[in-house]
């Protein structure tokens, strides 16, 4: 028996012939598989790199190594406002098709990429694909973030949580050196987290996150992981701590949201949002919102007001120390305020409302593409026949910056928004955010039936930040450390300084 397996000493390999015939015919069929999608690619007509009538790879490359909105704006440099970017998708960058796509009613629904991008066992509002679902969600949730009922219940939180904040980055840098990107996170995870749960996580108090957001921060990075690579959803099941907390979260996660839960269902005087919603919603006997959907809305809030907010905080601050003649000028108007200003008072002012826009324009936090599907019988967009079950990004990062829209579109020009135009420094001509074309273009916060939800909480916070700041910190300044390059946009959806801080720096005794 020895014999005979001594005998046939390569029983179990196999002969490299064998294995050169196995690499000859999958690499075969790989090339069959390519020259099939070269040749049945249904967005071939559309001008585009040759490589993306094959492939999706140097798309997902561009994502994964946080340069998408450069790559496509580079293409639309190079072949116009509808160009291909992989067999099944197209960037749009003219105006008129992007109003068809995103007006209201509009056909082109969301893409399921938006449904591998939540982690949680149902859609939420910002997942919902269906209109007929996101609809009536759309409607609950929208009383709970209209300005009105903001300014009543939520103001005076917002206002002292902007306060605190700046309390804090005054007085680290007295002498010292804060980071601003550190603490606009806290205040936009603080006022999220405040409405969704009904009570302060005290984060600005304590100067860190508290582990609730840290968990839900890494498990919305592991789903963001997934949306792209799905096939990394086979991670989970590697038992490493990390990878765990990625990728498995979920149950820690949701144990905490039971709180917003409780507080929503208690009729004691402290509350969230979602008591008003499970009111409205008892008094619409038809809509129904569960324990599952108020925890998965309560955790969808704080991820889409967290780092949206914190981000074009930060970007504002380091567009406006960079910009001293503007500095100044804002400084002085917001020091006029009374104590006891509100954000009535500050809808007035010119320069703090110019710069806010103006952040939005070129600093917005989510400037990404915001995939939409072509419906059944597809569309005509610019002079391009568009299949049904393509994809379609618009991106405003490529609209804010178009030159056909906007005057010197890469300078920082607060005055642009101003209604009479300043020309001190721009060209002559009507300022571009009055022409209608400026108005359709613009759309930090998205357009139509899935814009943005917490748009007003957004704008007051920015707007208390801004203003407590610039009249608190005079003549902050930017530290060393903060360079063009450290502040380069790396862009996962959202875009963050490539640096993950700004910091800032006060002369002792600053007014
Ligand atoms: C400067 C801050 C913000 C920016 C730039 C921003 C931007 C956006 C954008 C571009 C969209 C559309 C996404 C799409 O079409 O795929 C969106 C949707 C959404 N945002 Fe914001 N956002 C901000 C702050 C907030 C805040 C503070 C909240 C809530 C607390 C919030 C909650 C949401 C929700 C729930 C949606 C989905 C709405 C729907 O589909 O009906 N956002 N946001």
């Amino acid at each position: 028996m020895a014999a005979t397996m001594l005998s046939h000493p390569d029983h179990h390999q196999l002969p490299a012939s064998k294995i050169g015939t196995l690499v000859l015919i999958v690499l075969s069929l790989l090339i069959c598989k390519l020259l099939y999608t070269f040749f049945t690619c249904p967005t071939k007509h559309i001008p585009g790199p040759w490589y993306t009538r094959f492939t999706h790879l140097r798309l997902k490359y561009a994502v994964i190594t946080g340069q998408r909105i450069f790559y496509i704006d580079n293409l639309h440099k190079q072949y116009g406002p509808i160009v291909r970017l992989s067999p099944s998708e197209v960037g749009i960058a003219d105006l008129a098709s992007f109003k068809e796509i995103h007006k209201i009613g509009s056909k082109f629904l969301k893409s399921t990429w938006y449904q591998r991008l939540a982690n949680f066992p149902k859609a939420g509002l910002f997942t919902m694909i269906d209109p007929r679902q996101h609809g009536p969600r759309r409607k609950l949730m929208a009383g709970s973030f209209a300005r009105s009922y903001l300014v009543k219940n939520w103001e005076s939180i917002v206002r002292e949580k902007a306060r605190m904040a700046v309390e804090k980055i005054r007085e680290e840098a007295e002498g010292g050196k804060a980071d601003v990107f550190n603490w606009w996170m806290l205040l936009a995870s603080d006022v999220s987290a405040h409405l969704a749960f009904g009570e302060s996580f005290g984060m600005l108090e304590s100067g860190r996150p508290n582990q609730f957001i840290r968990c839900l921060k890494k498990l919305t990075m592991g789903a963001g992981i997934m949306a792209e690579l799905p096939l990394l959803r086979l991670l989970r099941f590697i038992p490493i701590q990390t990878i765990q907390e990625l990728f498995n979260g979920n149950e820690y996660i949701f144990r905490g949201a039971d709180r917003a839960v409780q507080l929503a269902r208690s009729a004691t005087s402290s509350t969230n949002i979602f008591a008003k919603v499970i009111e409205d919603c008892q008094k619409d006997g038809e809509n129904h919102i569960d324990d599952m959907d108020v925890r998965i809305e309560a955790m969808n809030i704080i991820i889409a007001g967290t780092d949206t907010t914190g981000v074009t905080l930060t970007y504002l601050t380091w567009a406006m120390l960079s910009h001293p003649q503007y500095q100044s000028i804002l400084e002085h108007e917001v020091a006029q305020l009374p104590d006891d200003f509100t954000e009535n008072d500050l809808m007035e002012l010119p320069m703090l409302n110019a710069v806010i826009e103006e952040t939005l324009r070129l600093y917005g936090a989510a400037p990404s593409s915001l995939p939409r599907v072509v419906p059944p019988g597809g569309v005509t967009l610019g002079s391009h026949y568009v299949p049904a079950g393509t994809t379609v990004c618009t991106q405003a990062y490529t609209f804010h910056r178009d030159p056909a829209i906007w005057q010197r579109p890469l300078k920082f020009y607060p005055p642009r928004w101003f209604r009479t135009a300043n020309e001190d420094d721009m060209s002559s001509g009507t300022p571009p955010a009055q022409s209608p074309d400026a108005k359709l273009a613009f759309h930090p916060f998205g357009a139509g039936a899935r814009s943005c939800v917490g748009i007003h909480l957004a704008r007051m916070e920015l707007r208390y930040a801004v203003a407590f700041f610039f009249r608190e910190c005079k003549r902050m300044r930017l530290c060393e450390s903060v360079t063009e390059e450290s502040m380069e946009f790396e862009n996962f959806f959202l875009i963050a300084p490539k640096g993950h801080r700004c910091e800032v720096t006060l002369m002792k005794g600053s007014e």
